[in-house]
């Protein structure tokens, strides 16, 4: 009986063990990979994200959810991210049944971190896909048709046939006249190209949306993103009237390692596009 009591006692203690470091200091930093633009209602849509213990190591063997809800609506989705690629990155495949402002966040180990709004378009009607397939194809068989008859022509020449060479003439005129106008037709990639012009004020709301995305606002109070945050530890400074060159800012982002060799800030991966976007956000006032 004693031995069975023995035997209760130590599990109880080994659990209690194992939980303690979980409860105590267990916080992790959500950095998504790439902010999600122009969502289109039920398009298949990769999330991918890092997941870092404390802000720096990554983090294995999680078993992330990621929620979802439209605004003014109590319904939620949710789908479950796998483990893919590196130590302690993560990707699921999620789709938004319907346009409109949808509410989303991501919670692993301790935290549940809000990502920035999603702002979902109408689905893509089936008419507006790419339109390979009405190239025409008339001019090119006119083309062909008028090379046939060049030909045709040529060897009507050769037995001295009287309309001869007015064949070989119109075959020309034709054949030129389908060549020209199948070239002049748009190609589908040239319809679909468009130029985004980004103006100063939408960089510095991108940069808003990454500083919550990046998990930024998880080490640092910064007042624009504070409502949003269920969770903070501010490790770093407030960033709220911090400015600074973006020379400086530059490289403090991509690797605080190489401005400091003592910076306990991580370097989280970012883009030279996300860079420029996060400046332009700390800066602003
Ligand atoms: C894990 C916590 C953590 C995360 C996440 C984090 N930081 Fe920091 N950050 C710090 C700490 C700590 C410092 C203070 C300097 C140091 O010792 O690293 C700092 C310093 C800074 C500074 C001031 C640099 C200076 O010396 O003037 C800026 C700006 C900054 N962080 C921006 C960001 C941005 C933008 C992000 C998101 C892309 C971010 N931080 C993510 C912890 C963090």
């Amino acid at each position: 009986m004693k031995k069975i009591f023995f035997g209760f006692g130590s599990a109880f203690l080994l659990a209690l063990a194992c939980t303690i470091p979980a409860l105590a200091g267990g916080w992790a930093v959500i950095t998504l990979d790439e902010f999600p633009s122009a969502v289109h209602a039920s398009q298949s849509l990769e999330i991918g994200f890092m997941i870092r213990q404390h802000g720096v190591t990554p983090l294995s063997g999680q078993r992330p959810i990621i929620t979802a809800s439209l605004a003014e609506s109590n319904d939620t989705i949710e789908f479950f991210a796998r483990e893919e690629g590196q130590a302690g990155h993560y990707a699921a495949e999620i789709s938004l049944p319907q346009a409109g402002e949808w509410e989303w966040s991501i919670a692993a180990f301790t935290v549940k971190q809000p990502m920035p709004p999603l702002t979902v378009l109408n689905a893509v009607p089936a008419a507006s896909k790419p339109v390979s397939s009405s190239f025409n194809s008339l001019p090119l068989f006119a083309a062909g048709f008028g090379l046939l008859g060049v030909l045709g022509g040529l060897l009507a020449l050769q037995r001295k046939v009287r309309w001869a060479a007015a064949l070989v003439l119109a075959g020309f005129l034709v054949s030129g006249a389908g060549f020209a106008s199948a070239a002049d037709q748009p190609t589908a990639e040239s319809e679909a190209q468009e130029i985004v012009v980004i103006s100063a004020e939408s960089q510095a709301e991108l940069g808003r949306d990454l500083f919550i995305a990046k998990g930024c606002m998880l080490c640092h109070s910064h007042a624009e993103t504070d409502n949003l945050r269920e969770f903070g530890v501010d490790m770093g400074p407030n960033l709220t009237s911090y400015s600074a060159s973006p020379e400086f800012l530059r490289l403090w982002l991509k690797d605080p390692l190489t401005v400091k060799s003592t910076a306990q800030m991580p370097t989280l991966g970012l883009s030279d596009s996300e860079i420029e976007a996060l400046i332009a956000f700390i800066n602003s006032d």
